[in-house]
Order: C-alpha cells, then structure tokens, then sequence
C-alpha cells in the first residue's frame, strides 16, 4: 500500500502541511528540530493511533491549537481510500472515507506501517514488557483476533489475582473455572507468538545478512514458562504447574507464572546481543527485526505495508548505507529522514529518489535525485 496525499493540521510544529506522496522511497531531511520525526510520528500516529515516541496524545497537538489532525488518501490493493485522525484533549476519533468509525478497533490495521526509529535499539536492554508488546504488537497487525484474545487473558488474570488476595477453600471451585478460561487463552497466546518467533527467526538471518554482507547467525529464543505444541497437553501441564505454585501465588496475592512473563532473547553466534554485541549490531539486529516484520505483513496481509525509518542511517557504515538502501528501494513506499540526502544516498543510483527539505514545520524543497543528478520540484 502507499500514501498518495498526506494533510497534517497543527500536529506538532506541522501547522498546515499538504503533500502528493509517491510511491518508492522518499527522503524528508533538513536540520535538527525542523519537524522530520514530527512528519513521519503523523503518519504513524493515522496508522496505529497512537506514537512511536510518546504515550500522551495531547503532546501531538500544537501548543498553539485545541486540536490536531492528519489525513490520508491510501492506495491499496482493495481500492483507495481516505483515513483520517482527529485528535483532541478529550480523546481521539477515527474515520474511514470520511465515515467516523465507532470503535478504534475498527479502523487499526488500515494503514499498515512497520516503524524503525533510534530508540529501538533499547529493546535488548528493556524490560520483558517492551519485547513482548513488541511481539503482541505484530501478532495484532496480523491477525485482529489476537488483540481481542489479549485483552480477554488480561481480564481472566485480573480476576484470578482478585480471586487470590480473599482465597479460602470455598473459592477453590471458581479459580478451577478461572484457570481452565486462564490456559484456554493463554495456549491461544503462546501458539501464535511461538508461531512468530518461528516467522521471524528464518527472516531475520536473511536481511540480517543481506544488509551487513557478513555469514553471522542470528537467533531468537521464546521465553517462556511451558513449551508444548499440543493443546491438551499444554493445558494439562499448566493446570499442574499452577496448582504446584498456588501457595506461592496467595502468598504473593500474584500469578507468578503465565504467558504475562514470555519474553524472547536474540543470539548472534551464540552469544546474546544483550550481553555481548557492539552498539552498531544492537543497532542492526533490531532494524533487521523491523524488516523481518515488513516481510512477514507483506506474506500474510497480501499487501505491503509502508516502512518508516526515523534516522536509521546515520550511525550504518558506508557499505551497511549502500545496502540497507538497496534492500527499501525494493519496497512499495518508504519514508526516511535524514539530516541530508548525502547521508543516504552515497552513489548514483539508477532509481528516482524522492528529496523533500523540511524547516520549522514547513516543506522548502523538493526534488528527485536520479543517476546522481537532482533536479527540482515546483512546491
Ligand atoms: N506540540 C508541539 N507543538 C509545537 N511544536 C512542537 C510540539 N512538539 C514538538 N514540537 C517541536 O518539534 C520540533 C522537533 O521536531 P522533530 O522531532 O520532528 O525534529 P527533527 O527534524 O526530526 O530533528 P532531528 O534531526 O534532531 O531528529 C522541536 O522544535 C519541538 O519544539
Ligand atoms: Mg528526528
């Protein structure tokens, strides 16, 4: 899929921004704090509805303004069609070819975009929680039913957690009820993000390897408390696994083990990138997970999501630059951000490159840079 028109209204330093887009990849870049990010967080934000950089959606809206907007013609396999975004103090509304949609749960999934920014490279140090929200967060772009199943274990493990803090005998029956919905859900969980891991293992040392040129293994490991494929199995062992702790558990007034502590550890030859890896691999590894991603959408969604990467290049090699941009020149749309095009592009290159210059919020130039030669645009 790919964005054709793109309308920012008071996102951020974007006061008033209108662009035709193209397909292919396009490069925003200009100095710092010009609104490059900003540019690339909306169209995020139309995506997903929430940031890549932020949890508070008031911080979106111009300090100047009450409220903010984006929207997007969308060209995609089903049609084109408009999104757009209304964010407000109060909340945030969704539409869809300008009809308000009545549930967020409706609209997410639209526009599918896959995001690289600096910041992802902390996921190796986080806390399990980024890494399995990293794991939920692709399961539900997906498969929509995943994040319904999410949020069903969440619930079911809340009551059991209320259920452990009054427990007495009589209450044994109905946490017997709780733990059968429990590993029900769980089991559906587990199944899909194993599934996942699996996906992304195989593409991973691939792209890993295509943009470092080097024969280095890569490998994601699941972490997670109970591996076992078979369903009835699975419940089974679980059920006993959580009576062998349901001591521990009142004791803790917590479910201490569960699919709500599955976290996954990346291995490069071996050793653990969290422990052992220079801040350049950290650095690959994660931006080769997001095109994993990208080409996992693109098998199961049978359309291409569109690749946002927020200043990947600057720190990458000459030849990991030269790579990394032949490998999104293949792509259906790309938006990277730079502080100049040289950081990108190094070499003529026989493709056009989309160059869109940014300063205080506003587009000065653009053009196209093909064969080494750019020529302008009219704004
Ligand atoms: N709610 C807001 N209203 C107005 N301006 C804002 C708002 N939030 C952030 N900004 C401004 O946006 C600018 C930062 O923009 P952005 O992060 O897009 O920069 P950038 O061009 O990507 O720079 P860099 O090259 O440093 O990454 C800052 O000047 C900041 O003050
Ligand atoms: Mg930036």
């Amino acid at each position: 899929m790919n964005i054709i028109q793109l309308q920012v209204t008071s996102f951020r330093n974007l006061v008033d921004l209108q662009l035709n887009l193209k397909k292919g990849v396009t490069l925003f870049y200009g100095m710092n704090g010009q609104g490059k990010t900003n540019l690339v967080e909306s169209i995020y934000v139309l995506s997903k509805t929430h940031s890549f950089r932020s949890y508070h959606h008031k911080e979106f809206i111009h300090y100047d303004a009450k409220e903010a907007c984006v929207r997007a013609k969308v060209h995609k396999k089903s049609g084109t069609h408009q999104y757009q975004i209304l964010l407000t103090n109060q909340g945030k509304i969704c539409f869809i070819n300008k009809n308000k949609v009545a549930k967020i749960s409706q609209y997410l999934g639209s526009i599918q975009t896959i995001s690289f920014i600096p910041e992802d490279v902390r996921i190796f140090k986080e806390s399990p929680r980024i890494r399995r929200w990293l794991l939920d967060s692709e399961l539900a772009s997906l498969f929509p039913v995943y994040m319904k199943q999410l949020i069903i274990f969440q619930k079911v493990l809340e009551q059991r957690n209320a259920l452990l803090k009054k427990m007495s005998e009589k209450q044994k029956n109905l946490l017997s009820i709780i733990d059968e919905q429990l590993l029900n859900v769980s089991y559906e969980l587990y199944h899909k993000r194993s599934w996942l891991i699996q996906q992304l293992n195989e593409l991973l040392v691939t792209l890993y390897q295509k943009i470092t040129k080097q024969k280095d293994q890569i490998s994601i490991v699941y972490k997670t408390y109970l591996d076992e494929k078979d369903k009835e199995k699975y419940i089974d062992l679980a059920k006993s696994m959580l009576n062998e702790n349901l001591n521990k558990d009142i004791e803790k007034t917590f479910t201490q083990i569960g699919v709500h502590k599955d976290d996954f550890e990346i291995y490069l030859n071996d050793k653990a990138v969290s422990l052992y890896a220079s801040q350049g691999q950290q650095r690959l590894i994660s931006l080769s997970l997001k095109l994993a991603m990208v080409e996992l959408n693109t098998r199961i969604n049978k359309d291409e999501p569109i690749l946002i990467l927020d200043d990947a290049f600057s720190e990458l090699d000459k030849d990991k630059k030269q790579a990394l941009l032949n490998y999104i020149l293949s792509k259906e749309q790309v938006f990277v951000t730079c502080t100049h095009y040289s950081e990108v592009i190094q070499e003529a290159i026989d493709q056009p490159i989309e160059i869109i210059k940014m300063r205080q919020g506003n587009v000065v130039e653009r053009g196209v840079i093909c064969n080494g030669r750019k020529q302008s645009e009219s704004l």
